[in-house]
């Protein structure tokens, strides 16, 4: 197994949001959550990476527990986010914002092979070598962020609503590149687009009020009205 959450609770305060939540990820999988607003996705993601303390529970990765490791060693090991709203450093250049992703390796050599890879995926990134970040469009800016992932060579990539703000020709680029993604990493995409997430993931969990309450394949969401009239409302 990839990643094992069980049974986690974590709070904010006295604010209760995660209630038992366990999910997990095999090896070469996608699985994607999905809900609400307020559902508890991000505060999941914070919960596995370490920015957020559990009150109880577990997280194992490759069959470690890395409950008490902080947030780097978790980036470390493989454990890598492209966070909500990207979060790209804005007055760096393109270059400069992927050699910050490259977290494992101060070597130049490493460095190049990291940025050929990359590169390959995204061809427009090596044109824009020298462009100022915050100058890319919003879809570029994306595919900057999950580029900037993929330098920290993720065994475990978790992408927090990578379509947000993204027209749909951008959210069927973002498709492929995360199709070309799951070759080399297991994927753990929170959604609000339950297309692209059915799209994608191979299992899915349904998170509402910070409890698990639908897990299995696209096709048994899909032939289950009831998520979907929760879901959507
Ligand atoms: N730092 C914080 N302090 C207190 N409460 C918080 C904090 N961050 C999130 N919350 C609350 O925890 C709950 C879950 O938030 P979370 O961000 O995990 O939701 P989400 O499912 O990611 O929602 P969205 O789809 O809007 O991003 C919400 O009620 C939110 O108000
Ligand atoms: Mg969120």
């Amino acid at each position: 197994m990839t990643l094992q959450v069980t049974d986690v609770f974590a709070s904010y305060g006295p604010f209760k949001v995660l209630k038992s939540v366990s999910i997990e990820v095999k090896p070469e999988q996608c699985i994607s959550v999905i809900g609400q607003n307020g559902a508890g996705k991000s505060t999941l993601l914070r919960a596995i990476l370490g920015l957020l303390g559990l009150e109880s529970g577990q997280v194992t990765f490759e069959g470690k527990d890395i409950t008490n490791l902080s947030p780097w060693e978790r980036a470390k090991i493989g454990l890598i986010l492209v966070p909500e709203g990207r979060h790209i450093f804005g007055p760096l250049t393109v270059y400069e914002n992927l050699s910050i992703g490259c977290v494992k390796y101060q070597r130049k050599k490493r460095l190049k092979k990291r940025l050929d890879f990359v590169y390959e995926l995204f061809p427009f990134l090596q044109q824009r070598e020298n462009q100022t970040s915050a100058t890319l469009s919003g879809g570029e800016q994306q595919m900057l962020a999950i580029a900037r992932a993929l330098m920290a060579q993720p065994k475990l990539m978790l992408l927090d609503e990578p379509s947000l703000g993204l027209s749909p020709v951008m959210i069927e680029a973002l498709s492929k590149t995360l199709e070309e993604v799951k070759r080399t990493s297991s994927l753990l995409l929170v959604e609000q687009n339950v297309r692209l997430a059915l799209n994608l993931a191979e299992k899915m969990y349904m998170l509402h009020g910070g409890q698990v309450v639908f897990q299995g394949t696209d096709k048994e969401f899909e032939s289950e009205p009831k998520f979907l009239e929760l879901y959507f409302g």
